[in-house]
């Protein structure tokens, strides 16, 4: 019997469709190997092309279209023209939203080959950041008074409820339970006296719950610090929505640049579909020029498979994307190679087609 996923596609602006051809290329590689697991790709041509001609980001029922699909495979969202606050709340944020999407998964990986701007190892930095995705400074709360006037006042609301706390922090146990890790809590109690308090209340009451895995606390600031002087303290590492999109690309930083970074947004209990993602924007300054590096979405791809319960085509293709780079010649500008952007996806799939 042949399992077949569902995957809706949004290439997206710039180089989203350019980076996740490349993420296909896998998967058709995959169904050629494994008779056993199909893949049937449907493509939404949604963005700020679409914008354009039609003054949405996506149809009015694009939501309704989107839910029947198993997973959503992003590439990127945004272009000069269309005003970032639209593509991202019309698009990116609204399938977040209303999907409740409310985990966001980033692996912070040093991956064999890659050399860091730290001394590290690749052995040091290994850590998984899980981001809560739903609600806290991203929650759209807030106001603008008085516009135009000297009275001017912006008010933007951070929105921390004890479901939306918990249930991220419990995830963030459950994970380290099943990789024998420690959990960290990143929040800033000293400054944020109410919701940062309060985050830091619901930590220390789930962690009661999981009385054997270590836990650490720490305030972003300080964190930020360790992440450069000390990565390898952090192991399984849970934080609001707003540090852990800030503390994620100082991680991608210290692994490679955003050109290695993958991120998943995740519905646990599969009631809606959930949505894979290279964490790097449209990027306008290379679009079009088969410059952009896919080995990201070709991460979210590895990250998609983990997440069907694929767990063994998951981690071959991390293991054929760590061959691509531990090889070397056959990378994009950003990793110092000469390649284009499909000699690279190129590259990864027929390790794969050696690895399995
Ligand atoms: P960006 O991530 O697009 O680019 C930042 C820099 O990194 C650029 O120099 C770019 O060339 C480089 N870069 C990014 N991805 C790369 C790749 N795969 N390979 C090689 N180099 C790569 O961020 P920027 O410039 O701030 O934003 C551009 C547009 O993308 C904006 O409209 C923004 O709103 C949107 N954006 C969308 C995101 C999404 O869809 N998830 C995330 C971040 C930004
Ligand atoms: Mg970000």
């Amino acid at each position: 019997m042949t399992k077949t996923f569902h995957i809706a596609g949004i290439p997206g602006d710039g180089i989203g469709p350019e980076v996740t051809a490349e993420g296909y290329k896998i998967l058709k590689t995959i169904e050629q190997l494994d008779p056993s697991i199909a893949f049937e790709s449907t493509e939404f041509p949604w963005g700020c092309e679409y914008y354009h001609r039609y003054g949405k980001m996506m149809d009015e029922d694009g939501i309704e279209q989107l839910k029947k699909f198993d997973a959503i495979y992003l590439g990127a969202v945004g272009y000069p023209g269309v005003p970032d606050h639209i593509s991202l709340w019309d698009l990116l944020l609204k399938i977040r939203k209303s999907f409740d999407q409310y985990v966001n998964i980033r692996p912070i990986k040093l991956l064999e080959g890659v050399t860091s701007p730290l001394r590290a190892e690749y052995s040091d930095i290994d850590m998984l950041v899980i981001r809560e995705n739903s609600e806290g400074e991203y929650a759209g709360a807030g106001d603008r008074l008085f516009q135009g006037t000297p009275e001017e006042v912006a008010l933007q609301t951070g929105v921390f409820s004890r479901k939306g706390t918990e249930r991220i922090i419990r995830y963030a146990f459950e994970e380290a339970k099943a990789l024998n890790k420690s959990v960290t809590s990143i929040s800033k109690g000293n400054a944020l006296n109410y919701s940062m308090v309060f985050w830091d209340e619901v930590f220390e009451e789930v962690s009661r719950d999981y009385p054997d895995i270590p836990t650490h606390s720490y305030l972003v600031d300080a964190a930020s610090m360790f992440f450069v002087t000390d990565p390898a303290r952090f192991e399984v590492v849970v934080t609001s929505n707003l540090f852990g999109d800030i503390i994620t690309d100082l991680g991608a930083g210290l692994t490679g640049g955003l050109g290695l970074a993958a991120g998943a947004n995740i519905n646990p209990e599969k009631t809606y579909p959930s949505m894979f993602e290279p964490i790097h924007g449209s990027a306008p300054d290379i679009a079009g020029q088969q410059k952009a590096n896919p080995l990201a979405a070709i991460w979210s791809i590895s990250q998609m498979l983990d997440f069907f319960g694929e767990e063994a085509w998951g981690k071959k293709v991390l293991e054929a994307l760590e061959q691509t780079i531990a090889d070397g010649d056959t990378l994009t500008p950003d990793m110092g190679g000469t390649a284009t952007t499909a000699e690279t996806g190129t590259k990864v799939a027929s390790y794969l087609e050696e690895i399995a």
